[in-house]
């Protein structure tokens, strides 16, 4: 198979490099040091991106501040999953008239998902003169050549037009924290599920090469990290445009040959291609965290077909059936979409037994939200407003009852933890499964693996002491 991937040039990033210094001379020549403040929605594909935003408006010479008032630049990375997402981004996007009228020379963009949406773009063209410039996901590593066309023409820049999509090695890295990262393994979807956008706004799959994300890892680790997040719209799908034989799988047991004290995590698993290989991996790996999200969508197969995604309910609960059988401490979680157009009582509670039946530590639901140009905003949407809202209400008392119940036969047991924080004058520590769990302790212990007895729990986290 041939690499279909287009890979940006050292010398197509050079340039942009070049921009960064023209930026910071351009400060400099002001007697200034410039802040950005970059404001990220949605997904950790997102936070990931914003890293980026920041390692370049770093390289550039900007300080990075925690809020909009009085910042040169502002970035709005955003996302476009559900309608309800985009009203926030225009909400506070609305609000910077205001920062900007009190800092005149405050250069506003706006990138991430919804700027992959022309209707999006085309709106902020129109009625939001004071945003200097839009770029979508595919243009992010361009991101100094729009700043400095910005500053030095003071017009107005949209790097939008729709791509398959790149990869960029190299781009500069803020990260947001020194035990936890998220690394890209791939970028892009191909399974235009009918409800999503991101097939839309993030381009075809492609791959990051093996050996850019070993680099990555070991030297992450190397300087302390303890946790590593792989992310993909589709882990699964990882190696099928790269030349070289490899699977998501394979690239899990390369990475656990890297030396140190770590785990890996990784999302998002499609529940079409997870197998037995990828969980059998899991379970023979120590450094694999025993957790899997596996978003199932919905309970009803048929539901399932008109979503487009690829498996039916049977394949799922033999796939989840067969994970717990290897794993048994497995930590899994998932999504659901309730009121999918069509979606009938019946399908629904198929959806609440699937939940009965997996028992899921943690979901996050969702209610179907069309977005424009996707084939289910097109779909006849008989179900009233008002009943997918009761359904909703009718899952999440379900599934809370269940995540407390998980929760409570934690009680008593003792789990190796990373303490990663501090809260209310007390430690937070998250457990292999990733489940979090607030405890007394000295800041001393933060960055470590500790043994924490745990002591009591609710729907939503647990409560403990070093054991
Ligand atoms: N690639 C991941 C999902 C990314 S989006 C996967 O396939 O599992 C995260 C979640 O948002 C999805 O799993 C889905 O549950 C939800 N979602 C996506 N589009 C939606 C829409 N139009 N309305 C409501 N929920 C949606
Ligand atoms: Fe969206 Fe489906 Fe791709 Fe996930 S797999 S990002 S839900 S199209
Ligand atoms: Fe949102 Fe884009 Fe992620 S639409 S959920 S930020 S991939």
């Amino acid at each position: 198979m041939s690499n279909k991937t287009t890979t940006i040039s050292s010398e197509q990033l050079g340039r942009q490099f070049h921009y960064c210094d023209q930026i910071a001379a351009y400060w400099r020549d002001r007697d200034r040091v410039p802040a950005a403040y970059v404001e990220t929605y949605g997904c950790q594909q997102n936070e990931a991106d914003s890293e980026k935003l920041r390692g370049y408006l770093v390289q550039c010479g900007y300080t990075i501040q925690a809020s909009a008032e009085g910042a040169d630049v502002v970035v709005m990375n955003t996302c476009a999953i559900r309608e309800h997402a985009e009203q926030r981004v225009f909400g506070n996007l609305g609000a910077l008239v205001h920062t900007k009228r009190r800092h005149p020379g405050q250069k506003i963009f706006l990138c991430g998902c919804m700027a992959g949406e022309s209707v999006v773009w085309e709106r902020i063209r129109k009625s939001y003169p004071f945003v200097d410039g839009v770029f979508s996901t595919h243009h992010l590593w361009q991101f100094p050549e729009i700043l400095w066309k910005v500053l030095s023409l003071g017009k107005r820049q949209f790097f939008v037009e729709d791509e398959p999509g790149a990869i960029a090695e190299g781009i500069p890295q803020v990260r947001d924290d020194r035990l936890k990262a998220w690394v890209s393994v791939m970028y892009g979807c191909n399974n235009f599920c009918t409800y999503c956008i991101v097939p839309y706004v993030r381009g075809r799959e492609r791959s990051r090469q093996v050996e850019d994300i070993l680099a990555e890892c070991t030297s992450l680790i190397q300087g302390g990290c303890k946790e590593i997040t792989l992310l993909g719209q589709n882990v699964n799908s990882y190696g099928k445009d790269l030349e070289e034989q490899v699977d998501f799988a394979d690239l899990l047991e390369k990475i656990c040959q890297i030396q140190g004290d770590f785990l890996i995590r990784f999302m998002t698993s499609h529940p079409r291609d997870a197998g037995k290989k990828l969980f059998d991996t899991m379970a023979r790996n120590p450094k694999i965290a025993k957790q899997l999200h596996l978003p199932f969508q919905s309970g009803s197969s048929r539901v399932l077909k008109a979503m487009n995604r690829h498996y039916d309910r049977e394949k799922y609960l033999a796939a989840v059936a067969y994970a717990k059988s290897v794993m048994p401490d497995l930590v899994l979680t998932s999504d659901v979409i309730v009121g999918f157009p069509g979606e009938t009582e019946e399908d629904f509670l198929q959806t609440l037994s699937l939940i009965e039946q997996v028992r899921y530590d943690a979901l996050f639901t969702f209610i179907f939200s069309p977005r424009h140009g996707t084939p289910a905003a097109a779909m006849e949407d008989p179900t009233p407003k008002e009943e997918k809202n009761r359904r909703f209400d009718r899952l999440c008392a379900l599934q809370n009852q269940i995540s407390e119940q998980i929760h409570r036969g934690y009680v008593g047991k003792t789990l190796r933890c990373l303490v990663d924080g501090q809260e209310d004058g007390g430690l937070t520590a998250r457990t292999e499964g990733g489940r979090l769990v607030r405890f007394p302790g000295d800041p001393s212990l933060i960055g470590g693996y500790h043994m924490i007895t745990i002591t009591g729990s609710t729907t939503w986290s647990l409560t403990g002491q070093l054991a």
